[in-house]
């Protein structure tokens, strides 16, 4: 249990297991101490540890052995260290359903997904994004219908005809049998039970018809299948102008939506039938758990297939013919049921191992819900979902009104700058502000969305570390140097300032490491705050340009300029832009 210590006058680095040691082992902590750094060689790394109070043991790097550790890591690694590990991995994001509007859960799937999918490309692993797109069942049916009846003109669609055929469907095929029973147990009145049936048989008819459409289309009807193809086209359109704005590189290449696996699904089934994984219930086949009463429905009476089965179907793709040893899902934490047993039926099943006898590891992601200041979940003042696009709208919007105010200033480096200049950097402030404060949290709890404190300057958002950023670019291009020499200069690690800046730099890349194993990627943001904190603390402590020789000057240079590698690359990874001048 080696940690860093909190206060620099305890050296860098503290081990407290002496007193806990000690105690098992009834002897005094200090004397256990002294026998543990007598089995220790920390020759040529650390100073002669020293042993404070009861038992705690200090260690203080040597300068020489921070330098040589600093020098490792000066380059495009940054200290990462690379996966062994060949496998794909898959990440299944986004998950945006056709026809229907984008809103903030695909927005967090979205975000989160990608910021994954940066750290494990980042440590040399393949990543396979997977938008696991809803284009196949009744809802699709149904608007496809509702389009035809309305007569909207397919080639000329938009995502708003789609959301409206989408909720007039809903509308249309909405029973209200409560309604009804009320009406007739408190005899209400003839008409209303009349409106009422009407209602009823109405919704019924046009559910058939809905339901008709779609084994019309399941058979390959090839004008719907044609019509189909531009629902999908359409979304498509806005989900990809969505994602380019997020700075985020998912596109149609990566769709492989429930339709791809339709075909896969009788034989999936078999697959559990053959095995003696599946039972039959009331005419329906469901898998059943030794651990849990929960059975999971494989396939209907009426011979249907479900969204599980899909997932299934999902799962042995890329076990089996993707050959991929990680499958992450980034889906709400609503699913969480749905995915365990997705997940378990898979192992049963014998997809728990790649095709060369690797475990796979299947992670869901349960991630909170965005919630209003008001902590309820975001709506609309009609009590809508928040559409994505109208929240990266006022975010892209709040980033270019403030990056306008500030270059107002005359002492402003971005005065001057063109409007579409400022505009650029507005943008990237504001998708930066909705990233940052997406990715800072555990991903499991839900967070409020508050643009004020996530688009501040100031505090724990990702504009402050754009900000620290620029400003280190700033730093660096007022002092003029020969970038080589300062690249090549010779470190030197003397204030505490120094030191304490080097050992913030030297964490990167186990923190790298850790946050893409537990896939975590508010570590990365954690140490990108404390970096910038601690780059402030050196600044102020440590003259750049005016440092008391050449060699301080350049050696300076060089941690300022290692510094701003390192949040650039760390933002890099949230999928967040650094900028150079703010
Ligand atoms: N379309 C689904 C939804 O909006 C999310 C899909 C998640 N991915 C999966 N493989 N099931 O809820």
């Amino acid at each position: 249990m080696i940690r860093a210590t909190t206060n620099p006058e305890f050296g860098d680095f503290q081990v407290n297991a002496a007193m806990g040691l000690g105690k098992r082992l009834k002897r005094p902590p200090r004397e256990v101490a002294e026998e543990l750094l007598g089995a220790v060689n920390l020759e040529g790394l650390a100073e002669k540890p020293e042993i404070a109070g009861p038992g705690f043991i200090n260690i203080r790097i040597q300068p020489a052995a921070m330098i040589s550790a600093l020098e490792a890591m000066d380059d495009d690694e940054l200290g990462i260290t690379p996966s062994t590990d060949t496998h794909p991995v898959v990440i299944d994001l986004c998950g945006v359903n056709v026809a229907k509007q984008l809103h903030v859960g695909h927005l967090r799937s979205t975000i989160i997904g990608d910021a994954l999918g940066r750290m494990l490309e980042r440590r040399g692993r393949t990543v396979l994004r997977e938008n696991h797109l809803g284009d196949w069942g009744l809802p699709i049916a149904m608007v496809l219908h509702r389009l035809r009846i309305a007569g909207v003109d397919l080639d000329t669609l938009k995502l708003v005809d789609l959301d409206c055929a989408y909720r007039d469907g809903q509308l249309v095929t909405k029973r209200d049998d409560r309604g009804l029973a009320v009406v007739t147990e408190r005899n209400i009145g003839s008409h209303r039970i009349a409106e009422l049936e009407a209602q009823n048989s109405g919704a019924q008819e046009q559910r058939d018809a809905a339901a008709e459409t779609l084994v019309a289309l399941q058979q390959g009807d090839e004008e719907l299948v044609a019509d189909w193809h531009k629902l999908i086209d359409c979304t498509m359109r806005a989900v990809v102008d969505i994602l380019q704005k997020l700075n985020v590189a998912l596109g149609p290449e990566h769709n492989r939506g429930e339709s791809f696996y339709r075909t896969h699904l009788p034989d999936i089934v078999d697959t559990f039938i053959e095995r003696n994984l599946a039972e039959e219930d009331d005419g329906a086949l469901v898998v059943r758990f030794p651990n849990r009463d929960r059975p999971m429905l494989i396939r209907k009476s009426n011979g249907g297939f479900l969204y599980a089965t899909t997932d299934l179907a999902a799962i042995r793709h890329r076990v089996v013919d993707e050959n991929a040893d990680r499958l992450i899902y980034v889906v709400d934490a609503r699913q969480r049921d749905h995915f365990k047993d997705v997940f378990d039926a898979c192992r049963m099943a014998g997809w728990g191992t790649t095709p060369d006898g690797h475990d796979v590891d299947m992670v869901h992601i349960p991630f909170g819900s965005v919630l209003g200041v008001d902590k309820k979940p975001l709506k609309t003042r009609s009590g809508d979902n928040v559409s994505l696009a109208s929240l990266l709208e006022e975010a892209i919007t709040r980033g270019q009104t403030e990056v306008h105010r500030r270059a107002a200033d005359e002492n402003a480096p971005t005065h001057g700058f063109s409007k579409e200049q400022l505009d650029r950097i507005g943008e990237d402030v504001g998708i930066g502000a909705i990233k940052y404060a997406d990715l800072s949290n555990d991903l499991v709890r839900d967070y409020v969305f508050d643009m004020d404190r996530m688009i501040a300057f100031e505090g724990d958002t990702g504009p402050y570390l754009q900000y620290a950023h620029a400003r280190i670019c700033s730093i660096i291009a007022k002092a003029n140097e020969n970038p080589a020499d300062v690249a090549g200069a010779e470190l030197v690690l003397d204030e505490p300032a120094e030191r304490a800046l080097a050992l913030q730099l030297l964490r990167y890349g186990p923190t790298v490491g850790g946050a893409a194993k537990h896939l975590e990627p508010h570590r990365i943001c954690t140490e990108l705050h404390a970096l910038a904190e601690t780059f402030n603390g050196f600044y102020q402590q440590c003259p750049v340009r005016k440092a008391a020789s050449d060699t301080l000057r350049r050696s300076r240079l060089r941690l300022c300029d290692l510094s701003r590698r390192v949040l650039a690359d760390g933002l890099g990874l949230l999928g967040i832009e650094a900028i150079q001048t703010m």
